[in-house]
């Protein structure tokens, strides 16, 4: 009787552990640290934007990088090309060109924003950003080759975990509100590299303001493979499974 009641009070509170503790039911890892893929060269925080003159330092070579604070932080570092002389690349030429040869049309996308971060009792994690994020995009078959623009768009993650890699260590799988799977990221610091948790430029909310030219609204312009790929090619919505990373 005594045994069973406390039974009965540990299975009910299973569903609030579950939801709550990320670290023992997701994970190997807690979620908090920074997150690179690949050859873990694009890393979050100094080195790889400056907020303040909306520039990049480029990194060697592309990749996606990922930071948490224990406090509900974030920030997200993205360098990416679609491939090369791919569908895309040469769909979006054609858009532009009608030259589906070229092997110049591999647009290159660089990403910076940070916010806070809500881990979901559904498993979900939301990135809601401060309002000072920016992108820019170089097309060489586009009207307009390079530019920069802001980026403000709440990002939802459908689930996430953290795995143990036996040579690399903590791996974060983290995949997109559609189901998409960020390339895997391998834990390069058990802390988050980050620039300041604050806004790091002046912005304007309303878009109409002339003084926030370079600021557009991002609602329509998502970092999605779908959302590059309208970006690129205008009005072919086509996957970018040759994406490169
Ligand atoms: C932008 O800011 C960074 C960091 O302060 C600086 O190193 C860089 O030279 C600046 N770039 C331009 C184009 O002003
Ligand atoms: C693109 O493909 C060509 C031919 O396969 C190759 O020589 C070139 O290095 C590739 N460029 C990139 C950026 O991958
Ligand atoms: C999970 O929770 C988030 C935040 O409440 C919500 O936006 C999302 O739609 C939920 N996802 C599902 C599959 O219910
Ligand atoms: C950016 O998005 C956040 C969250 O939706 C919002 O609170 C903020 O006002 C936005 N900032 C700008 C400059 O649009
Ligand atoms: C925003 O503009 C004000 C007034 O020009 C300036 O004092 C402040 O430092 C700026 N903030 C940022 C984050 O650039």
């Amino acid at each position: 009787m005594f045994i069973s009641s406390i039974l009965a009070v540990a299975l009910a509170a299973i569903p609030a552990v579950l939801a709550q503790d990320y670290s023992a039911a997701h994970n190997v890892t807690p979620i908090s640290g920074t997150w690179s893929s690949g050859s873990k060269k694009v890393i979050t925080g100094a080195g790889f934007a400056n907020p303040a003159n909306m520039t990049f330092n480029y990194p060697p070579v592309t990749g996606v990088s990922y930071a948490f604070t224990d406090d509900g932080f974030y920030e997200v570092a993205r360098y990416r090309f679609n491939g090369n002389g791919t569908s895309i690349a040469r769909i979006g030429c054609a858009a532009f060109h009608g030259d589906r040869s070229s092997p110049n049309c591999i647009t290159g996308v660089l990403n910076w924003h940070h916010g806070t971060h809500t881990l979901n009792p559904n498993g979900s994690i939301t990135l809601t950003p401060f309002g000072d994020g920016y992108q820019q995009i170089q097309d060489p078959c586009a009207a307009e080759s390079n530019f920069i623009e802001g980026y403000n768009t709440t990002e939802m993650y459908m689930s996430w975990q953290i795995f143990m890699d036996p040579v690399d260590g903590p791996k974060l799988h983290l995949f997109q509100a559609d189901g998409t799977p960020v390339a895997p990221l391998f834990q390069v610091y058990s802390t988050a590299n980050m620039l300041p948790n604050q806004l790091l430029r002046n912005v304007t909310v309303t878009v109409t303001d002339q003084s926030a030219a370079l600021f557009v609204s991002n609602s329509a312009r998502r970092w999605t493979p779908s959302g590059v790929a309208l970006i690129v090619s205008g009005a072919f919505t086509v996957g970018l499974a040759p994406l490169l990373l």
